[in-house]
């Protein structure tokens, strides 16, 4: 692949903290698809696709840290303990995760122990799940009809609750994005109709957006939580909610179900 710019290779003991972007592989940055080529360990969790494993070469080691819930494969602090370890052994490390590493990536918490143990690292954005999936499920996140923000938030607190600022959140003329929302899907829709959003604002959730097993439920704040149920969808799945949802219909272009 030809490299555009001058950018230094992969370098011995240094740590790379790379976004793999939501799934599909071709929107990985180029930064990220060379450093997966160079790294002699890659360390990756489940939300990285298949689709980008399957572009590391077969003999780079391989150190699979996933989290799913609250079932941890390796607690943060032994994640963080290995990267450094890793590093001081001279190895080129990729710590690889979905999305972008900085957006509810824990991505900070590892970069601060590697700061504490002087290990040299570099930062990668990726392409964070609300915008690749705003772009292949067809809803803009922002529309000068209809939203002049968009937030971000998580849908997960550390002891399984959500505590979040509910009025600021059920303001009009904004769309929200949940992360990891799916399990209090009732609670949260119930909680801005509540607080003055209203039942019929429109509502999304896409399942493994941007791969080819991409799933994408649109109802409204009122439905949204029983349509989700009968569709069967599991995590991880992004929650939409606001005005621009009702341009999906029209404005959807990625269709892997009908290829
Ligand atoms: C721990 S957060 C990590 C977010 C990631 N750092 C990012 O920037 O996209 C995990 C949540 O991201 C969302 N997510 C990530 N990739 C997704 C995808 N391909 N489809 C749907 N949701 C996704 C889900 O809400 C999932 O529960």
């Amino acid at each position: 692949m030809p490299f555009p710019c001058e950018r230094s290779p992969a370098r011995p003991g240094w740590v790379y903290l790379v976004g793999a972007g939501p799934g599909d592989p071709e929107l990985l940055t180029l930064r990220a698809a060379r450093l997966l080529l160079e790294a002699d360990v890659l360390v990756y969790d489940n939300l990285v696709s298949k689709e980008v494993l399957d572009c590391v070469p077969a003999q780079t080691e391989r150190i699979y840290v996933g989290k799913k819930a609250a079932n941890h494969a390796l607690p943060q602090p032994g994640i963080n303990a290995l990267l450094v370890e890793q590093a001081r052994r001279g190895k080129r490390v990729v710590r690889l995760k979905g999305g972008d590493p900085f957006i509810f990536g824990r991505g900070g918490e590892e970069v601060e122990e590697l700061v504490r143990a002087g290990v040299p690292f570099e930062v990668v954005p990726g392409i964070t799940a609300a915008a690749g999936i705003g772009a292949y499920a067809g809803i803009p996140l922002t529309h000068r009809d209809f939203a002049q923000a968009c937030i971000f938030v998580t849908g997960h607190l550390k002891d399984g609750s959500v505590d979040l600022d509910w009025d600021m959140l059920a303001r009009r003329k904004q769309t929200l994005v949940f992360y990891m929302g799916i399990t209090q899907l009732a609670a949260i829709c119930g909680q801005l109709v509540a607080h003055g959003l209203p039942a019929t604002t429109p509502a999304a959730v896409v399942r493994r957006g941007t791969t080819r097993a991409q799933r994408v439920v649109t109802a409204d704040l009122a439905t949204l939580p029983d349509a989700v149920k009968a569709a069967g969808i599991s995590p991880p799945a992004l929650t939409i909610v606001g005005d621009v949802v009702g341009l999906q219909s029209r404005l959807a272009w990625f269709h892997p179900e009908r290829e």
